[in-house]
């Protein structure tokens, strides 16, 4: 594995308040110690208790005068996305940074407990409604909104089916097409809130290709020789060093509407950047996960 090591982060955040999703494991596990050794109180969201508590442990282990919430959550369930952000709201009035993380893939066609696929329902639309009920909360604190989409946006089909169709999965099952269309939905989302809310600064991230539990998510035939490639990976380290930096560094504060693959800016697929998919997929969103439409699109931050 490659880039074992991370170097320590300079940028102090004492006093500021990061939510990360899916930090039990592989890069918002690492993320979540990154951002705790810069000063940051990190509240981490995790769909397993055991798994979230191990993952809190090891970072107060390793950071003496950490600040780590745990809370469980699981983000098929948009009840539970809503549970999980009025406890944030209660508990911060401003949040600083969100960290839009959790995330993977079905290789069989599921259900979520409100009737949409499963993948796009956790990759894309819990962080949806996830963002717009924190709004208040990002908003008083200027906050970062850092979603972590994928180069796999790339094979994205949004453009051959209709979008609903996708979401609740009718038609034929692609498992290598639905997790690319989740991760274009991530950048459409992301470019689209960078346009919607002027005084965030909404970025999206590639976090390269890491030795994570992605590979062994679904303990299948279908899945079961792509753990064979993880040595020849990055270390999960990596990926959540890229995710600190876009959370911190004070250079990316105008760097809202952009398209980061691992280290570098990017230009991501032309459909990404496709304003009227992503004022449907908005739109869309909005319905399903049952978000009054607030307001309009403003312009983008200068
Ligand atoms: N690894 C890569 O090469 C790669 C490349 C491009 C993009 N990404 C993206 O990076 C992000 C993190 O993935 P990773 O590679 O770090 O994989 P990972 O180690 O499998 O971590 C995924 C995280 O998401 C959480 N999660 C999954 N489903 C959830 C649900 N329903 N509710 C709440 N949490 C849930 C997992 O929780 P549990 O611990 O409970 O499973 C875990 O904490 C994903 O968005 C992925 O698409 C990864």
């Amino acid at each position: 594995m490659r880039g074992r090591r991370s170097p320590p982060i300079m940028v102090n955040m004492s006093g500021k308040v990061c939510v990360i999703t899916g930090a039990s494991s592989g890069i918002g596990a690492e993320a979540a110690l990154g951002l705790a050794r810069a000063g940051v109180r990190v509240v981490m969201v995790c769909r397993n208790r055991r798994r979230g508590e191990a993952a809190r442990d090891r970072i107060t282990r390793a950071v003496a005068d950490a600040q780590v919430d745990l809370r469980i959550a699981d983000l098929s369930s948009l009840r539970q996305v809503r549970a999980l952000a009025s406890d944030l709201t209660a508990a911060h009035r401003e949040i600083h940074v969100l960290v839009n993380n959790a995330g993977g893939y079905r290789t069989r066609a599921e259900i979520s407990e409100d009737g949409f696929e499963r993948t796009m329902a956790v990759n894309h639309l819990a962080h949806f409604l996830l963002t717009n009920l924190l709004l208040p909360a990002l908003r008083a604190a200027k906050a970062r909104v850092i979603t972590v989409s994928s180069e796999a946006h790339r094979r994205a089909r949004i453009r051959r089916k209709p979008l609903d169709q996708i979401v609740k999965s009718v038609g034929g099952y692609s498992w290598v097409q639905t997790y690319g269309d989740s991760k274009l939905a991530n950048l459409l989302f992301s470019f689209e809130l960078a346009r919607r809310e002027p005084d965030l600064t909404a970025i999206a991230l590639h976090p390269g290709v890491l030795a994570t539990r992605i590979w062994n998510q679904n303990n299948d035939l279908l899945t079961f020789p792509l753990r064979f490639f993880k040595p020849f990976m990055e270390h999960p380290a990596r990926g959540g060093q890229r995710i600190v930096r876009l959370a911190t560094a004070p250079e990316l504060d105008s760097a809202s509407g952009k398209y980061f693959d691992r280290d570098r800016e990017a230009k991501a697929a032309a459909d990404a950047y496709d304003e009227q998919l992503a004022a449907a997929l908005w739109t869309l969103s909005e319905e399903l996960a049952g978000l009054e439409p607030v307001r309009q699109a403003k312009p983008a931050k200068s």
